[in-house]
This record gives structure tokens, C-alpha cells and sequence, in this order.
């Protein structure tokens, strides 16, 4: 057994933040971050754009950012948490500066700030086009100046301990969940271990991996928000899955898809048919420009009306240094499969890139759970509403992590460590004989998702979904009370439970609304509220 005073499952922008503000205020107390592959790997290293922040104080204040987040999020934010993230967002970017993080500069040392969709100015920002990698670095290389932060990687978190454990029946409804830990698998050793703490911090990112076409890595299967269901957590929002309008139509296949940056069409690129006209007029009066959910629909529209696999990204007009300069790796990835993009338009299609629902948190991370926090990315914290704004997202990680660190630091003295947990469980189960039925339900899954719970729904799609999923986890269910477990067969069933949230949701929803779309419902309606109690 394993003991520390907070657990942070999850090494990206959340977890790390998290560890670092708790490192600072508590010298005397041990933090251990979990992390499922190595700690260079996480959501965050992978994104693009950069950070949204106000910046310049001549173009930009905060009444503009905050009014640009709650129009795309199309209702549905939190006002009071849309303030906090983005008065607070500054400082903590700032932080992460200080810490050694490099942000493109301009001639003159100011920062090059970009601009993305939905954004009324340039506020963005970002390391050439890997601005995910280099805030990673950044906050690994702060982390490991700190005694009392342990990172263990290739850890695979499998559930939250609770009173469940120690043979208590829970409800949703049950006033009084704690969590004391979480059971992982030691990737390395193949043995279930346990990690009690007096406070755990689930930050473990989204679960684009249900779609057949996401940007995310294949790490991203919504661990954290299926441990926290299956515990009896609360959580809202899961139908606002939001998908990227451009990511690289890649005729060979890849998963994950490679992202073309929104930020490229802030530098000038133009969607395009695949014949060269401009199409985005029909749809917005922001163009390529408009919120994502509104970009990624008209492509979709485009795309099936036409008959076609993708559209276009026209940048051949662009300045082809600065262009380079900017997205070094978006050019040489094109190069890689053949597309010169200064002769050629860049054939792109929307998917999936975010979850903008999750675990619902108050303002400082605190979930239904007691002893149980989270951030980031699994978390419905109020800041994205029915559709998050681009470049948004670094900045929720960096100031919830910081505030989770800071009501924790207030609260851990006042919790032990709860000794009595039992071991995990394996009595009975063997090594799975065809790990074939895994990836095959896997795939399929993605294809149900894909195919009726997409960018465009409707009650029958969803109904079918929701069918086909019944029997998928009713398999993979029997599967799992048999099998050893398995860092596959644990993925696979945690990314069924997300897409059964996602589903279910969008069933509750009975309206149109950001990033969800019903045909059968094409108008909004006042207020519906999805979330899991
Ligand atoms: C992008 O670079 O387009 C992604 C930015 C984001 O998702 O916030």
C-alpha cells in the first residue's frame, strides 16, 4: 500500500499545476502524481493554438474575453466562473512564463498574440504550434524542483476508493461519499496496487477516443470521468462533445487525426470547397472565424451534401516564411503525406477534439465526493458551457489546478488516511484469450459514436446508439468480471461508459444547443438541465 496525503491522477496542465501550487503552500506534506504513460505524454502536450489570455491591455480587457466565452458557450456558462478563469488567467500565465515557458515573440519583445474562432481579438498565446509540448516541459521541469512531489509513471488508474469498499451500498443520491484513494495497475509489473490518500485529484483529461476521428491521443478514454461515475459522482454537460472543424484528412488512416490549428485560419487560411469556392458565408458573417460549433456543422453540412470525404483549407496565398515560421509542424506534416500547402489546398474534416461536460466542480474543484477534487478537462467546471471557446482550455487546467491546490491546503489536516481498504479483488479472473474481442468493440464503439452520436443527431440515431451500447457493455461487462485486468479491457469499458453518458444526455436534451445539434429539435429552449444525479 502506497500512502500520501493527495493523490493527482493525471500529469497534464491540471495535475502538474495542482502538485505545483500544493508543493508551494505545503512543503510538509507528500503529493504523488499517477500518471497511465510516461509523464511526457498527456492531453495537454498535444495542443496546438496556445492559451487565451488578456494580454494587451490596448486591444483587449476582460469584459471582451468574457463576453466572446459566454457566446460561444451558447447559454449554458457559468458567468461567475467564466469571470474568475479569465481574471485570474493572466496571472497564471504569467506563472508559467516566469517558470521558463517560451511564447512567440514579435520583432519589438512583445508577444505575438494569435486569434482563433470566436475570439473578437488577438489574445492567443502560443510556441510556434506545439504550445502543449512546450507548457508540458515547462511544468514537468518546475514539478521535479519540488522534494514532495513524486511522479510514478505507467500507472493505470482503475477506480476511486469509497465506502464502497468497505462493503457500504451508494446512491447518487448518498450524501456522504468519501474517496480515499484509487486502486492502479502497475503497467510494469502487471500487479493492482493501492494508493490511499487523504485527498485525491482526479485530472485525467477527455475521451476523444470514442470517435473513430479525434485529435486526441489514444490515451485520452476518459478514465477520470468513468471512475467518478462509477463512484456515485455527479456529472453534467456530456452531450457538448466538441469537435475540431480542420483536422488532416489523411487518406491512410491515423489515429490519433492530426490537427490543423484553428490558428491557421486565424493567420488567413480560408475553408474552401474542394473546387475553390469560399463556403462559410452561407453559414456565419465570421466566416472561417466563427465558433467551432457553427465551423465544424457547416463542414459536416458541406461534406454530405457534396458527396465528398473533406473540404478545403486554402493557405496558398499566405506569406510562405511566416507561414513556417508559425506552424513548422503543421508544414512538414503536409509535406509528409505528399500536399505542399503553398501549391496545394490542405484537405480537411472535422473530429473529435474535446469534451466540454464532465465531473461537475464548484469554483475550487470540489466535487460531490468529498476528499475528491478535480480539473481540467474531465471536469464540467461552468467555464465552456454548451460549447468552449479555442484556447480556452490550458487556461481552465492552470487556474483550477491552482485553486483545487488552494482549498486543499486549507482543507487536508482535517482528514486521515483511511487504513482498513481492502485489497483489489482478482480472485477468479484469467488472462484474456483473445484480446481480438477488445479491439473489435473498441472499433465498433467508435463506429456507433461516430454514426449516430456525431456533430449532427436525431432521436432515432440516438436511439440506435443507445441500443447497440447496451450490448457492448453488457460484454465487455462479462468479459471484466472474468478477465485479469488489463490496461485495454479497462479503457474499453470506461470509454463505453462515456459514450453511454453522452448518449443518454443528448437523449435528456430536448433542444439544439452549441456543440448539440438535434433535428428533431432544431430550436432552444429556455433551460434543460442534463445533469447525472
Ligand atoms: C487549435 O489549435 O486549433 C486547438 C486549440 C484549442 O482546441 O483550444
Amino acid at each position: 500500500m502506497h500512502k500520501s496525503d493527495v493523490l493527482i491522477l493525471g500529469g497534464g496542465v491540471a495535475g502538474l499545476s495542482t502538485a505545483i501550487r500544493l508543493a508551494e503552500l505545503r512543503p510538509d506534506i507528500q503529493i504523488t502524481i499517477l500518471t497511465k504513460s510516461a509523464k511526457e505524454e498527456s492531453n495537454t502536450r498535444w495542443a496546438q493554438g496556445g492559451i487565451a489570455a488578456v494580454w494587451n491591455n490596448e486591444t483587449d480587457n476582460y469584459e471582451k474575453h468574457i463576453a466572446d466565452t459566454l457566446d460561444a458557450g451558447d447559454g449554458l456558462c457559468n458567468e461567475e466562473i467564466v469571470r474568475i478563469v479569465i481574471e485570474e488567467g493572466p496571472i497564471r500565465v504569467q506563472e508559467i512564463i516566469d517558470w521558463g515557458a517560451r511564447f512567440d515573440k514579435e520583432e519589438d519583445g512583445s508577444y505575438d498574440l494569435g486569434i482563433e474562432g470566436g475570439h473578437s481579438t488577438h489574445r492567443i498565446l502560443h510556441y510556434k504550434d506545439i504550445t502543449g509540448w512546450e507548457i508540458q516541459r515547462a511544468l514537468i521541469k518546475k514539478a521535479a524542483s519540488f522534494s514532495n512531489i513524486t511522479t510514478l509513471e505507467h500507472f493505470f488508474a482503475l477506480d476511486i476508493m469509497t465506502q464502497h469498499h468497505l462493503g457500504r451500498n451508494l446512491t447518487r443520491l448518498t450524501p456522504d461519499i468519501a474517496c480515499y484513494g484509487a486502486y492502479a495497475l502497475n503497467k510494469q509489473t502487471k500487479e493492482i496496487e493501492e494508493f490511499l490518500a487523504k485527498t485525491t485529484v482526479l485530472c485525467t483529461g477527455g475521451a476523444g477516443q470514442i470517435y473513430r476521428a479525434t485529435t486526441n491521443p489514444m490515451i485520452a478514454t476518459g478514465d477520470g470521468m468513468a471512475m467518478a461515475y462509477r463512484a456515485k459522482c455527479r456529472l453534467a454537460n456530456m452531450e457538448f462533445v466538441q469537435f475540431h472543424p480542420t483536422a488532416l484528412f489523411n487518406p491512410a488512416g491515423e489515429n490519433p487525426d492530426f490537427l490543423i490549428s484553428e490558428a491557421v485560419r486565424g493567420f488567413g487560411g480560408i475553408l474552401k470547397t474542394n473546387e475553390g469556392e469560399e463556403f462559410m458565408h452561407k453559414y456565419d458573417e465570421r466566416l472561417s472565424l466563427a465558433p467551432r460549433d457553427i465551423v465544424a456543422r457547416a463542414i459536416d453540412n458541406e461534406i454530405k451534401t457534396r458527396g465528398v470525404d473533406h473540404v478545403s483549407l486554402d493557405c496558398r496565398h499566405l506569406d510562405q516564411n511566416e507561414f513556417i515560421e508559425h506552424f513548422p509542424n503543421i508544414y512538414e506534416k503536409c509535406k509528409s503525406i505528399g500536399i505542399d500547402i503553398f501549391k496545394d489546398m490542405i484537405p480537411v474534416l472535422p473530429a473529435c477534439h474535446y469534451m466540454c461536460g464532465g465531473i461537475l466542480t464548484d469554483a475550487m474543484g470540489r466535487t460531490s465526493i468529498s476528499r475528491l477534487f478535480a480539473a481540467g478537462e474531465c471536469t464540467n467546471s461552468g467555464l465552456h458551457g454548451a460549447n468552449r471557446l479555442a484556447s480556452n482550455s490550458l487556461l481552465e487546467g492552470f487556474v483550477f489546478g491552482y485553486r483545487s491546490a488552494n482549498a486543499i491546503a486549507e482543507e487536508i489536516d482535517t482528514y486521515s488516511i483511511q487504513e482498513n481498504i481492502p485489497h483489489w479483488n482478482a480472485k477468479g479472473t484469467t488472462e484474456p484469450k483473445e484480446m481480438v474481442l477488445i479491439t473489435q468493440s473498441w472499433k465498433e464503439l467508435k463506429e456507433i459514436m461516430s454514426n449516430y452520436v456525431g456533430i449532427v443527431r436525431t432521436n432515432v440515431r440516438l436511439k440506435r446508439a443507445m441500443d447497440r451500447l447496451f450490448l457492448l457493455y453488457q460484454e465487455t461487462e462479462a468479459l471484466y468480471t472474468t478477465s485479469k485486468i488489463s490496461p485495454q479491457l479497462s479503457e474499453l469499458r470506461n470509454l463505453i461508459t462515456i459514450a453511454y453518458l453522452v448518449t443518454s444526455a443528448a437523449q435528456m436534451r430536448r433542444e439544439s444547443r452549441g456543440l448539440h445539434y438535434n433535428t428533431d429539435y432544431p430550436n432552444q429552449f429556455d433551460y434543460q438541465d442534463t445533469t447525472f444525479l
